[in-house]
């Protein structure tokens, strides 16, 4: 469980365009890591490429090395489907499947697996859906369409269903930028629960957000637009938020940025 994440070398292309220049970090296990920088920086295509979805964009392409552990994801006997399932994914808008019930949605990664019973079924989805915090929310509807509940509680299944297949590592690519403040401070509180098992990845623009809950921050920015986005400097988020190295951090963080 809970593996370490080692990227080296890493730039990432849509056709002829490099999106991402070059990037290298470590992200230890059983923490959380915030991503933050301006619109177009690369945050989004570079937590792509940490589970190997950045390449299903048509012209997507990758240079470099994402280990996870000792395993480079993009080793040529690797078979990105699986490492999908290790390395989870919550999207910017909640996007539960909407014909399915809440019960399906939470049990559908592991439907695709035919070791659970259907005992063992309803185990993991009540087990998932504790974990997301959603559980006493939703028990006594589980059999209604997941599209029925609100935006923070469709967020939330969406994270039952990413934790529910066990994963090693979660990316949040702006999990709460749809939710309002109560919501998104339950999920930030999610947060703090799951890194004790997961390790985290999350893209916010949000800096109290990023100050809130993360253990290290990493600030992305991009010389000029059309270029490609670098990775400025990765540090404590405390040191990020008070004292940076980089000049540029302390614009973007102070708000002075542009
Ligand atoms: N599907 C795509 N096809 C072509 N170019 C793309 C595609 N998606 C993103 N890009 C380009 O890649 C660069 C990085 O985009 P990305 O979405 O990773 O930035 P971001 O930091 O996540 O921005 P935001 O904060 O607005 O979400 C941008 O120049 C963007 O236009
Ligand atoms: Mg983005």
């Amino acid at each position: 469980m809970a593996k370490r994440i080692d990227v080296s070398g890493l730039s990432a292309y849509y056709g002829s365009h490099r999106a991402i220049d070059d990037i290298s970090m470590t992200v230890e296990p059983r923490s959380v890591t915030a991503f933050i920088g301006p619109s177009g920086c690369g945050k989004s295509t570079f937590l792509r490429t940490l589970n190997r979805m950045h390449e299903v964009t048509p012209g997507g392409r990758v240079e470099g090395k994402v280990l996870l552990d000792d395993e480079n994801l993009y080793a040529s006997n690797v078979d990105p489907v699986a490492v999908r399932r290790t390395v989870g994914m919550v999207f910017q808008r909640p996007n539960p499947f909407p014909t399915m019930s809440i019960f399906d949605n939470v049990a559908a990664g592991l439907r695709l697996n035919s070791r659970y019973g259907k005992k063992e079924l309803a185990d993991v989805v009540e087990k998932s859906l504790k974990g997301a915090n959603l559980w006493n929310e939703v028990k006594d509807r589980l059999n209604k369409p997941g599209s029925g509940l609100s935006g923070g509680q469709q967020q939330r299944l969406c994270i039952a269903r990413a934790i529910a297949v066990e994963p090693e590592v979660l990316l949040m690519d702006e999990p709460c930028s749809a939710l309002d403040p109560i919501s998104t401070l339950a999920i930030e509180d999610l947060i703090g629960e799951l890194k004790e098992r997961f390790t985290i990845v999350i893209v916010t623009h949000n800096m109290q957000q990023a100050a809130r809950v993360s253990d290290r921050t990493a600030f992305f920015n991009l010389a000029a637009v059309g270029q490609p986005g670098k990775l400025i400097e990765i540090d404590e988020t405390e040191r990020i938020f008070s004292n940076p190295s980089v000049q540029a951090t302390e614009d973007y963080i102070s708000g002075r940025f542009g």
